[in-house]
């Protein structure tokens, strides 16, 4: 028996001249909640529509429980359910025919066994109430709850789930959270797309950040967040933020430290023990200054703080000197952890 669910090895997907994935590799364990956090275009879509065979690869290798998507791509397409970032339901059929036909497109059978499944499916997305109402009527969260048990329909081993919770409020989305656990604790392999550090923290085991079709590292959540190393993150928001760069002096002539600045809002790494030194000295200077701030705070590294890091717009704009050797120790370290 294969040990990993997926395995994806040097993938490229050209569109014509464009690159939308640039030779990722990365393996998913069986069992395991994996997040591919990416903002809007990184390539999260195409990967996963290859892995599917929706998409042809243009080079690299794909396994799917140990066998090659090039060879056995229809037997594969059965053991994965997808639910796509698009919401597909049927809006003038029931809950309960939508879910009979997807029943039926996976040769989900006897009857009896169909109906089984549909009444556990209503059950299980909060919906047996509804199973007779049009589709068309249901709120947002209704609408994916629906989609997530329809792609569940035909029991696939391994679920693909291309950003869930976008579009969907707090309530909703935490909802949605509960539900992906529980499919994951009957040993189903979740591979999930988000644009949402928390989502990514609260349910994934192990996380690939990918922008601009590469990805930029690979981790638990806690190895993530040690890339930005055991400092705490200091983050001041300036007022004006004209005088962003004026406070990224401060920081960087007065404390000795590497700051980031993304529009009004200057972050930097400070060593533990420094922090309340720090916070006091910067207020005396920003006075002496007279530089206005809306807020400053220390906070412990989040997964917010890494992906800023490593996909951040510091990293490819104004201060890209600071940033490409921050970024290239950076690197080094995740090396050592794959
Ligand atoms: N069929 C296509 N033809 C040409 N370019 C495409 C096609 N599909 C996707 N792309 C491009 O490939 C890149 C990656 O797109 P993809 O949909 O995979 O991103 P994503 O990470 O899913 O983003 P989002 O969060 O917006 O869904 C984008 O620049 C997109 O415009
Ligand atoms: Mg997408």
């Amino acid at each position: 028996m294969a040990e990993y669910a997926i395995e994806i090895d040097g993938l490229v997907k050209k569109f014509g001249d464009f690159t939308a994935v640039n030779g990722i590799s990365f393996k998913i364990k069986k069992g395991e909640i994996f997040g591919l956090l990416g903002p809007n275009g990184a390539g999260k879509t195409t990967t996963i529509n290859v892995v599917l065979g929706l998409l042809k690869l243009t080079s690299g290798k794909i396994t799917v429980n140990g066998l090659d998507i090039k060879k056995y791509g229809e037997e594969i397409k059965q053991r994965i359910g997808l639910m796509t970032q698009e919401t597909v339901v049927e809006g003038d059929l029931t809950a309960w025919e939508n879910l009979e036909i997807f029943a039926e497109l996976y040769h989900v059978s006897p009857a009896g066994e169909r109906n089984k499944r549909i009444v556990e499916a209503l059950k299980e997305a909060e919906l047996t109430d509804f199973a007779k109402k049009k589709a068309g009527t249901f709120s947002g969260g209704m609408k994916r709850r629906l989609e997530l048990v329809k792609s569940m329909i035909q029991h696939p081993s391994i679920l693909i789930l291309d950003e869930p919770t976008t579009g969907l409020d707090i309530q909703n989305r935490t909802n949605m959270w509960k539900h992906i656990k529980e499919l994951n604790s009957l040993g189903v392999t979740i591979i999930l797309t988000t644009q949402y550090l928390e989502e990514a923290d609260v349910l994934c085991d192990r996380i690939a950040i990918i922008d601009h079709g590469k990805i930029k590292a690979i981790g638990t959540v806690s190895e993530l967040k040690k890339v930005v190393g055991t400092g705490r993150i200091l983050e001041v928001i300036a007022e004006n933020h004209g005088d962003a760069a004026a406070i990224s002096g401060i920081l960087k002539t007065h404390f000795k430290l590497k700051p980031e600045i993304k529009v009004d809002k200057v972050t930097a790494i400070v060593e533990i023990g420094h922090e309340e030194k720090t916070m006091s000295k910067l207020l005396i200077e920003l006075s002496k200054k007279r530089i206005k701030i809306s807020s400053v705070s220390m906070h412990m590294p989040t997964l917010d703080d890494v992906f800023m890091a490593l996909t951040g717009a510091s990293t490819r704009d104004a201060t890209h000197d600071d940033n490409s050797s921050r970024m290239d120790s950076m690197m080094r370290g995740m090396r050592g952890m794959r």
